[in-house]
This record gives C-alpha cells, sequence and structure tokens, in this order.
C-alpha cells in the first residue's frame, strides 16, 4: 500500500490537528498515513519508505518554527526528489511558515509539489476542517490512481 508521512511542527496543536486531518484525507484515499511530530525524528533513514511527504509548521514572529528548521536541514539528507509533497500549516495573520516549507520541499529537495500550501487559521472553524481532508485526500489519490 501507497504510504505518507506526514511531519509537523506545533506549539499549541493547531497545526498538530491540521496534521491528524490531512492523515485522514489520505486514508479516504486509500493510501496510509504516518503522523510524527518534527522534533521527534533524529536521522534520515526514518524518512525511508514512503511515496508522499508532508510537512508543515505554525508561524511564530513571521517563521517556521525552530524543530521544523532542524528536521529540514535532516530532511535534505533524506532524498526526496521526485517524491510526492504537501506542506501546511496553522497561522493567525501571516502565515509565512507553510510557504517556506513548501518552497524549501519544492526548490531544495526537488520534489513534486502539490499545487500550493495549506494555510490555515483554525483547524475546525469555517471549514478548515474538511479543506484540510481535502488537501491529504488530494495527496493520496496521487499515489492511488
Ligand atoms: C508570540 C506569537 C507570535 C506569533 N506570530 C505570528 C506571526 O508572525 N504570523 C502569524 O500568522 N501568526 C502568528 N502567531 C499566531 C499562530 O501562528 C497561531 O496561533 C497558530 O494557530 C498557532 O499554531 P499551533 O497551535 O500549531 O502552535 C503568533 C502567535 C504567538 C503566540
Amino acid at each position: 500500500m501507497a504510504r505518507a508521512l506526514i511531519v509537523f511542527a506545533s506549539r499549541i496543536g493547531t497545526t498538530q490537528k491540521i496534521a491528524e486531518l490531512i492523515a485522514e484525507g489520505v486514508r479516504s484515499a486509500g493510501a496510509e498515513a504516518t503522523v510524527i511530530p518534527a522534533a521527534t525524528i533524529k536521522r534520515e533513514a526514518e524518512l525511508e519508505g514512503y511515496d508522499a511527504y508532508v510537512f508543515g509548521s505554525a508561524t511564530y514572529h513571521g517563521d517556521m518554527m525552530q524543530p521544523m528548521k532542524t528536521f529540514l536541514f535532516l530532511a535534505e539528507k533524506a532524498h526526496l526528489e521526485g517524491k510526492v509533497g504537501g506542506a501546511f500549516g496553522a497561522y493567525g495573520w501571516s502565515g509565512e511558515a507553510s510557504v517556506r516549507v513548501f518552497e524549501t520541499m519544492k526548490n531544495v529537495f526537488n520534489m513534486k509539489m502539490v499545487s500550493q500550501p495549506l494555510r490555515l487559521k483554525s483547524a475546525t472553524v469555517g471549514g478548515g476542517a474538511e479543506v484540510a481532508r481535502q488537501y491529504g485526500r488530494q495527496i493520496g489519490e496521487k499515489l492511488t490512481q
């Protein structure tokens, strides 16, 4: 079965919730999804064996969180070129993190990115949950169709 790895950095849980909703969407397309906090990944070998990678961070002070920065330096060594990719993140007003993560995956890792990053002010309000599930489903369908 095709597999997607979803890695997140979140301070108060919103981006984590979005990660879990994306995983639901991936699974609804018939693929497997694993959700892991960025800070717990210590070796690039832990990124082996997946077909799609979805990385996300909340925005603080106009930037992605430190665990996602550290994780992206590790992921650089994991040879993700050509793999399906997506990026996401919760934000309050400017939401730079998901865009920066997306650009790194596209321009440095040379991944096959979905059309745009998923930026959400809330994981639940205003249809956010369904938008996040749809984002995951879109990624899952790339692996299963
Ligand atoms: C100290 C502080 C700084 C923040 N800076 C930004 C910012 O620069 N841009 C933005 O869009 N949101 C900013 N936010 C809002 C968070 O991105 C928002 O609350 C988000 O939902 C938190 O996600 P999390 O629950 O995954 O940690 C900031 C929040 C705090 C508390």
